[in-house]
């Protein structure tokens, strides 16, 4: 079987080369030829005279979902979907399709789209939401990761003070979820199944269990219930694989807190001890002989 790992030619850090390698080595492991390739090496040319190589699969590792969609009107099965990808890089759209389904999340309120050259000329559509969703509470730019574009805002001031900094990129307002207050749940998804999963619990008085910002980890057994949330999930958005965060209801119930297409599976690994590339180069290896 032969493939193309595709990855983004600007994003050079350490934490994304190394899934790359470990992406590649398992493919090597499993038999299954993998070219690493990046998003500026495989152009997006519109044009009858450009000859594409042939390929079992392309492994999509990054989020220049036009490319993806490029590659599968070429004919290539790409995994995650363009669709899935541009779905999750999205918290708002990952909500409104997951809401669709009845997935329980927190009460969410999107921001109202805004122009980049315009911003919030008014903000008067906070006070509905400061009603609505209360206070504490959280605020989120759509597109962000690492707990770094998640806030708390404690009043309307301060939610006015984080919209005005966050500008005209599309944000979203949620219900803060004080029982599950420094902790989460990491379910790693592959097909139908939870293959490796952590609680994350952060001891700095931080609101948010992400590990980029000093939360711990720990493996954990998924109940019955978690398991089939972040299945579920996985299936509603379209995704082959992913990562699934979980959050605490005050009945200790979860609920979802964002799923993520790209999910970074080293810290799952040095936790749990399973690596998540391994399960992918068999989840393609099952397709292949499944077609
Ligand atoms: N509504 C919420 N209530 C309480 N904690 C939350 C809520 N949303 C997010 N968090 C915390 O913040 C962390 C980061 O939020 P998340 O939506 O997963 O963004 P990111 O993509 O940056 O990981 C979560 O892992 C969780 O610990
Ligand atoms: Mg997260």
């Amino acid at each position: 079987m032969k493939g193309w790992l595709i990855v983004n030619e600007f994003l050079n850090w350490n934490k994304f080369n190394e899934i790359h390698t470990w992406l590649l080595d398992a493919a090597k492991r499993h038999g299954i030829s993998m070219e690493l390739k990046t998003n500026a090496q495989v152009l997006i040319v519109l044009s009858e005279a450009k000859a594409l190589p042939d390929l079992d699969f392309i492994l999509f590792w990054d989020k220049d979902v036009r490319l993806a969609q490029y590659l599968e009107q070429s004919g290539y099965r790409v995994f995650n979907s363009s669709e899935a990808i541009r779905i999750c890089d999205d918290k708002s759209l990952t909500h409104l399709t997951l809401m669709k389904a009845g997935i329980p999340m927190p009460e969410t309120i999107i921001a109202p789209f805004t122009y980049e050259n315009i911003g919030y000329t008014n903000v008067e559509f906070l006070d509905e939401v400061g009603s609505f969703l209360g206070f504490p509470m959280v605020v989120k730019e759509c597109f962000g990761s690492f707990g770094q574009q998640v806030y708390l805002v404690k009043d309307m001031e301060e939610l006015r003070d984080k919209v005005r900094q966050i500008g005209s990129k599309p944000m979203l307002f949620q219900k803060y979820i004080y029982t599950s207050f420094g902790r989460d749940l990491r379910l790693q998804v592959v097909g139908n199944e939870v293959v490796a999963s952590m609680l994350r619990f952060s001891n700095t008085g931080d609101f948010r269990a992400n590990l980029t910002i000093g939360g711990k980890m720990k493996p954990h057994t998924p109940t019955k219930r978690q398991w089939e949330l972040a299945v579920e999930s996985c299936k509603i958005l379209g995704l082959d694989f992913g990562g699934i965060d979980l959050l605490f209801d005050d009945q200790d119930e979860p609920i979802v807190c964002e799923v993520n297409s790209n999910a970074h599976f080293k810290n799952i690994y040095d936790c749990t001890g399973i690596n998540v590339a391994d399960r992918i180069m068999n989840y393609l290896l099952e397709w292949k002989n499944s077609i």
